[in-house]
């Protein structure tokens, strides 16, 4: 008889919970908002958490989250080092807000606001030679899922946001997988349909990279993430965190979803 052993490969990836408030909440509305979230998760180790405020309220939160276990991320940057871009913020101008993530290619950004890969790779380069880490955002349109265009999509996505960055760089990058069509619709896709998108993901960075990066990346879901489909969607092998939007702009919800990762 023959006996068959495989090795069974044992990954470790740290889960990482994001809010993104988007454009909500004024100074004082922030304030409150980190305070409480603070408050509600200040015994929480093993899941890494981030607040995304507008740039406005960046500074203030970075105050009250000093030495938390609660890290603080913009919503975008842009990649230049300074000079005349009127209404654009720089690396060095987040960093010195107390940022230590930003979000990059939204698809709110890529929609309304003219974001394409060829952007969000400038910006991601940018943060990283400034040692912040960048979320990178990736994910199709109703009509692209529809058209079966999916994974298209997606490969066009990660493959271009992603191009020239080193092994070493993806040590510092978080990839988000934000179908479009589940973004503040209510509507999340079911754990079956994040586990396929984020495998195929690992898949992109193992060819991209090697299989220990790939392997390594953390790949949060993002499109209606809520207390009640956390634990689904958490359970997923390769579903390593949520980057969360209308459900972060409260305390308790956002509470509850950390927690359902523990
Ligand atoms: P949502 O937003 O949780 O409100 O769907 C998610 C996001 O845009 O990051």
């Amino acid at each position: 008889m023959l006996l068959l052993v495989r090795r069974q490969k044992i990954i470790m990836r740290r889960v990482i919970i994001a809010g993104n408030w988007k454009m909500n909440k004024n100074i004082a509305e922030s304030i409150d908002l980190a305070n409480t979230v603070k408050r509600s998760l200040y015994d929480v180790e093993s899941v890494e958490i981030v607040l995304c405020p507008p740039f406005t309220s960046l500074s203030d939160v970075n105050e009250v989250l000093i030495e938390s276990n609660i890290g603080l991320g913009a919503q975008d940057v842009y990649w230049e080092k300074e000079g005349a871009f009127t209404g654009e913020v720089s690396c060095s101008m987040l960093k010195s807000a107390g940022c230590k993530y930003c979000i990059v290619g939204h698809s709110e950004r890529r929609q309304f606001f003219g974001e394409t890969n060829e952007t969000v790779n400038k910006k991601a380069k940018a943060l990283l030679a400034n040692s912040l880490k960048p979320i990178v955002c990736v994910g199709e349109k109703l009509e692209d899922r529809k058209a079966d265009k999916t994974f298209q999509v997606v490969k066009d996505h990660v493959v271009n946001s992603l191009a020239g960055l080193t092994k070493e760089d993806m040590a510092n990058v978080v990839v988000a997988y934000e179908p479009v069509w589940a973004i503040g619709t209510g509507v999340n896709a079911t754990k079956e349909q994040a586990q396929e998108v984020h495998k195929y993901i690992r898949g992109l960075l193992k060819e991209m990279f090697d299989e220990a990066t790939a392997d390594s990346v953390r790949i949060q879901y993002g499109g209606s993430v809520k207390p009640d489909n956390i634990k689904e969607l958490i359970q997923q092998e390769d579903v390593d965190g949520a980057l969360v939007g209308g459900a972060s702009l409260k305390a308790d919800p956002f509470a509850q979803i950390v927690r359902g990762c523990l």
